[in-house]
């Protein structure tokens, strides 16, 4: 079957009620026949759910639809993207271990590398993710893992996943690889050789900005200890969140498609913009990583970034003067988003911080939505005339 049709066939077994769409297990946790039976799955000698704090029908089904569309093996699903970062660093690093990250990363992974790895003895070196031939002599004798975005939020930068895949293993280290804003309908980082597969299911595989779910992805054993990790210390997914995101998965390729248009027409349209200083997306010529996002990527993504040219003032009156697009921090969502990370998502972090990762005071960061794109455009056109 193509990643389409498994985003929508793979689904439980029908129950005796002959349903066909899924029903809700709101379960807190599952009866066994007999104590044999109960001794034997808490012995693991069989998958039968004992708890949702381990697993559940619905999250089962969720990650089932992952695994096939990221090409992996196992996963386990989390409340959230940040649970599924933090799981995924926690079950493998310990104290005296190092970590190796890309410069441009999401604001509170950066927190949780930068304040609180720390306080636990794991140590960490930012990459710089345009300087690639610098990573190699980064990596140190207690380098356990390298984690990256790509395409990075909010830089749009991107890492060249068939180099990395073969500098990770290379030197024995797990290469940890977020996939939120390319999704697997658009990238599948293990095909590189990436051992885990973070998400923020919030995003785009929700897609309607209903829910927050996270995933970890990768071979079985890896996956072992994230779920033993997860299990004892219980920041698993919802039923209710997981069965919300399992329909939202039969829709994804659909969805990445057209935000990719309508992104791809919205930055086109941008880069000839008398006040815009510049524009970035993956999929236009002018993007600096360009070759690699058509090598990696089957589009550009839904998220288009751009700089204004009157910095911070000008950045602040274009979002007051924004009618039809929302000014909200989530992205992914099928109505189009826009934000100003320098005052938002990066405000935590030190200006120095934010030089070096590009956030600058006038930058914008627009999720491009499934509105038409005439609409899309005609929203930020007027709202760039008021700065004239
Ligand atoms: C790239 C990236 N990773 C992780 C996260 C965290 O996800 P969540 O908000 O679901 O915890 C986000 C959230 O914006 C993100 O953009």
């Amino acid at each position: 079957m193509k990643p389409e049709t498994k985003a929508i066939r793979i689904q439980n077994e029908r129950s005796q009620e002959h349903e066909h769409s899924v029903p809700l297990f709101l379960t807190s946790s599952f009866v066994f026949d007999d104590s044999e039976h109960m001794r034997a799955t808490f012995a693991d000698e069989n998958e039968d759910n004992i708890y949702s704090r381990f697993s559940n029908p619905n999250v089962n089904e969720f990650v089932d639809k992952m695994c096939a569309l990221e090409g992996t093996e196992a996963g386990f699903a989390t409340a959230s993207g940040m649970s599924a970062i933090v799981a995924s660093f926690l079950a493998f690093l310990k104290s005296g271990d190092h970590l190796l990250a890309c410069s441009s990363i999401f604001g509170s992974t950066h927190t949780v590398i930068s304040k609180y790895l720390v306080r636990w003895g794991i140590t960490f070196t930012y990459a710089d993710i345009n300087k690639p031939e610098t990573w190699e002599a980064l990596i140190q004798k207690n380098t356990k893992m390298i984690f990256v975005e790509t395409p990075t939020n909010p830089g749009l930068d991107l890492v060249d996943l068939e180099w990395l895949g073969q500098l990770a293993k290379k030197h024995k280290v797990l290469l940890n690889v977020d996939n939120c804003f390319a999704t697997p309908a658009l990238q599948q980082p293990a095909h590189y050789g990436a051992d885990l597969i973070t998400h923020s299911a919030t995003k785009f595989i929700d897609g309607q900005g209903r829910v927050l779910g996270g995933a970890v992805l990768g071979k079985k054993e890896l996956i072992k200890e994230i779920y033993l990790f997860c299990r004892s210390t219980g920041p698993s997914l919802s039923p209710f969140n997981a069965w919300v995101l399992s329909k939202s998965l039969e829709t994804l390729h659909l969805r990445m498609e057209r935000h990719s248009e309508n992104a791809l027409k919205l930055a086109s349209m941008l880069q000839h913009h008398p006040l815009i200083a510049s524009v970035k997306y993956p999929f236009l010529l002018s993007h600096p990583h360009y070759a690699i996002a058509k090598k990696q990527m089957k589009s550009g993504g839904g998220i288009v970034t751009f700089e204004l040219k009157g910095g911070l003032a000008h950045g602040r009156k274009f979002l007051d003067s924004i009618k039809m697009c929302s000014l909200t921090a989530n992205l992914g969502d099928t109505r189009t988003t826009i934000t100003h990370p320098a005052s938002t998502t990066h405000s935590k972090l030190t200006e120095e911080e934010r030089q070096k990762t590009g956030i600058t005071a006038g930058l914008v960061r627009v999720s491009v939505g499934l509105e038409h794109i005439t609409d899309i455009a005609a929203d930020i056109e007027q709202a760039l005339d008021k700065l004239k």
